[in-house]
């Protein structure tokens, strides 16, 4: 049951899942259905990096990820530009949820989530990984589907149409 406001009311349970997801992983499928699963409204947030162009645009990946997450009716998706907190604070969103891998992930993580609730107040919680995606990253995934190599089974259906889409243009 959801626990009461300090006024009374219920509140609504909200959560942020920002990445890149250029393109969205299976790994990343898993943290965000898992987190739909805890929270009321889950919004992914594809961060617009001006500085570093990826090899989906930033509205393809959006496409991506709103298809692969069709099945989860609490779960919206957006873009957004600047600092991860200010995004949190226009949308009342309290709390980050991102996904740890290994070990190797924790360090950069925890930084950026002491930064964040520094700046301001926004928390992070982090979520093992299902080890079945433990080596997953979208950047091997494009490297690998680069030069042809197999990523049926670490990306959805739609990602895996579109590398290949996107590959066969560049080669
Ligand atoms: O999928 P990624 O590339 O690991 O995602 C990293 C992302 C986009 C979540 C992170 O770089 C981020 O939050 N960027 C927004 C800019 C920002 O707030 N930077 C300060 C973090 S302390």
């Amino acid at each position: 049951m959801k626990p009461p406001a300090a006024d009374g009311t219920a509140k609504v349970r909200r959560a942020l899942c920002p990445g890149s997801f250029d393109p969205v992983t299976n790994g990343h499928i898993d943290i965000i259905g898992r987190t739909a699963s805890l929270y009321d409204e889950v919004v992914v947030a594809v961060f617009v990096n001006q500085s570093k162009s990826g090899l989906f645009s930033v509205d393809e990946r959006r496409e991506m990820l709103l298809e692969v997450t069709s099945a989860y009716p609490n779960v919206t998706i957006d873009t957004f530009e600047g600092l991860v907190v200010d995004y949190c604070r226009a949308h009342d969103i309290p709390v980050i949820v991102k996904g740890l891998r290994a070990v190797s992930d924790f360090d950069y993580e925890l930084q950026m989530a002491q930064m964040n609730r520094g700046l301001a107040g926004v928390d992070t919680l982090f979520m093992p990984t299902n080890p079945e995606y433990s080596f997953l990253a979208s950047s091997l995934v494009k490297e690998i589907a680069k030069w042809s190599g197999d990523v049926s089974s670490l990306v959805p259906p739609n990602v895996l149409k579109m590398l290949k889409e996107r590959n066969s243009a560049t080669s």
